[in-house]
């Protein structure tokens, strides 16, 4: 991927994360999905009292794609943390993983950033080896 795309991916994923609703875990997640025709979609993590209606910012982004008919994905990047700045990597968790599978291919880049200059790229036949997918 280009260095270029990469870095407004980060961009966006950062800014993102401004609109998190946190207000149980203070931890703030964002995401940036880039489809194949370059479409960029936002999510950002939103939490519940209940707990488990909690959506991942990464979910959120995908669901929105996908909802607007979009079916085929590139990359998403994904920034997190409480602070202000990220501290540390952030890997998708594992109900994510398998919502990637379901519309992504194994080659499906999940960019997880620190900043623009601290960053690591890994693929989704990584994070999720052996995935269960029904053949459509
Ligand atoms: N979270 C995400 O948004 N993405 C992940 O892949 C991991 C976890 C959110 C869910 C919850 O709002 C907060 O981070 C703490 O778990």
């Amino acid at each position: 991927m280009d260095k270029e795309l990469i870095e407004k991916l980060i961009e966006i994923s950062l800014e993102q994360r401004s609109f998190a609703y946190v207000p149980y875990s203070g931890f703030k997640v964002g995401a940036a999905l880039l489809c194949d025709d370059g479409t960029v979609y936002t999510g950002c993590n939103i939490e519940n009292a209940a707990f488990t209606p909690t959506n991942c910012a990464e979910r959120t982004a995908i669901f929105k794609a996908v909802s607007e008919g979009q079916r085929s994905f590139k990359a998403i990047c994904v920034s997190a943390g409480r602070n202000e700045e990220p501290d540390d990597f952030a890997a998708p968790c594992g109900v994510c993983r398998q919502v990637m599978m379901e519309f992504c291919n194994p080659d499906f880049k999940i960019i997880m950033a620190v900043s623009k200059e601290k960053y690591k790229i890994v693929e989704l036949r990584e994070l999720l080896p052996l995935g269960f997918r029904l053949e459509a």
